[in-house]
């Protein structure tokens, strides 16, 4: 067959959706590795996790993420449920666990609700490098509290996790986008400086104008640049409680040293947003740069029904997805199989040996692989080094017959007799050099 015509999909082949994908080692021991140290991070921090479903009544996301957000407006796969109502597809998770805080009444629980999770999040964007349908969000959310102290902490745990992941380089964008009032003051402010230009900017941009002038700021179209660059900054228009929360975060970060660039013009693509508001960002990245994103949304919680003093929120989400692309960009590499020893039993009749061997090895917890029995020598031990293991324990009838078995260390090929009894505790310290 020509490379041309096995590249080229059978009529029967079933391929992933678009923007969707299937993760194999080496990536998927990245994901892994990226999952466990969040877990070990948030655990230090106090927090636990939250299982929430991944589909949702749509009028959550609409509610709380926005309808004019271009999330709910344009990415969001919903579709009718066979009751006619309309359910889908989780595009993110905030506004989940601020319902199941309501609908558990979480703030009855004593202490600040702090909560984790992980998993499959959905939106219908265009798939690029980094970008995907279907990605992988490790989030975490501190609900009941409003202390600038929390959003300081939020922000070295993510310090302490980019760190262990490798992505100490990233850089902290960080601004405040104030309250609803200071809002709605900055957007008259931003009307009033667009509109000598709103003629001659993007389509979206003129749209935006109308309904949510704050969204201008996204803009990406080249030609808008330097008409959003001369636009007034949110900052100005912060009234003193927002200047002082955000005052107090910034002295926090300046005391503990821990560092962020001033970005007035992060706004966010969720409108739940309130105050304090950041970016991690990473170079490895490309276009879709942002690593991680999240901020203070005071409010949502009552807007979902919560008591108004219980409804202060802050959290973040990051993108697994790109984690994993910068690490493998740093060099990062996956961590290796492990395959302590590769079974190579000499013969069909000794199968069930290796078999019992295997078991008992694996009870000791080690990772055992067992050979295919009837083939030779030669041909398993091949098959064992392609599976990465660091020995092989080669069992033939004399060698039973003493309780014994060959233990052959693949890298160099020395091999000597060792008890059978004695096998878990030789293969446990590989790293010993033996005589
Ligand atoms: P977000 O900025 O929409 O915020 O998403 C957070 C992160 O998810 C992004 O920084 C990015 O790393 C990743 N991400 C988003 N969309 C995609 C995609 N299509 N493909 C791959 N990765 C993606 C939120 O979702 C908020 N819920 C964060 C938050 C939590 N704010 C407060 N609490």
């Amino acid at each position: 067959m020509s490379k041309a015509e096995s590249k080229a999909p059978k009529a029967t082949e079933i391929r992933a959706i678009k923007g969707t994908r299937d993760l194999v080692a080496p990536e998927v021991l990245l994901f892994q590795e990226v999952e466990a140290q969040a877990r070990e991070v948030f655990r230090r921090y106090g927090f636990e996790e939250i299982r929430t479903p991944i589909l949702e009544p749509t009028e959550l996301f609409a509610r709380a993420v926005g309808e004019e957000t271009d999330i709910v407006g344009k990415e969001m796969f919903t579709f009718l449920d066979r009751d006619e109502r309309p359910i889908c597809l989780r595009p993110e998770a905030t506004a989940s666990v601020a319902r199941a805080y309501v609908e558990h009444r979480l703030w009855e629980r004593p202490g600040t609700t702090k909560l984790y999770y992980q998993g499959p999040m959905f939106r219908r964007e265009r798939p690029q490098k980094g970008r995907y349908r279907q990605f992988s969000q490790i989030g975490a959310e501190v609900l009941g509290s409003g202390l600038p102290q929390v959003d300081y902490e939020l922000l070295e745990m993510l310090w302490t996790l980019l760190r262990a992941c490798g992505l100490g380089d990233a850089e902290l964008l960080l601004n405040s986008i104030g309250c609803e009032a200071d809002r709605r003051r900055y957007t008259e402010a931003l009307r009033a400086a667009l509109r000598p230009d709103i003629e001659r900017m993007c389509a979206d941009c003129r749209r935006r104008y109308e309904r949510n002038p704050l969204r201008v700021l996204d803009c990406k179209v080249e030609a808008d640049q330097p008409i959003i660059a001369a636009l007034p900054t949110m900052l100005d228009y912060l009234d003193e409680p927002c200047r002082a929360h955000f005052s107090a975060v910034r002295t926090m970060l300046d005391e503990q040293g821990l560092p962020y660039r001033l970005a007035p013009r992060l706004v966010r693509g969720l409108d739940y947003y309130r105050r304090t508001a950041f970016e991690f960002v990473h170079g490895a990245l490309g276009a879709q740069n942002a690593l991680l994103g999240g901020g203070r949304y005071d409010g949502l919680a009552q807007a979902l029904g919560a008591p108004a003093q219980y409804s202060e929120g802050i959290g973040f989400a990051l993108g697994e997805d790109r984690f994993v692309i910068a690490m493998q960009a740093a060099g990062r590499a996956s961590p290796p199989r492990g395959i302590a020893a590769y079974i190579a039993a000499l013969g069909p009749e000794l199968l069930p040996r290796a078999l019992r061997l295997a078991r008992e090895l694996r009870e000791a917890g080690l990772a055992v692989e067992v050979g295919d029995a009837q083939r030779k020598l030669a041909r398993q031990l091949e098959l064992a080094a392609r599976t990465g293991a660091r020995s092989a324990v080669i069992l033939g009838p004399d060698e039973v017959a003493r309780e014994e078995a060959t233990l052959r260390e693949l890298g160099t090929g020395n091999q000597r007799a060792v008890a059978l009894a004695a096998l878990a505790g030789e293969l446990a310290q590989p790293a010993k050099a033996k005589p």
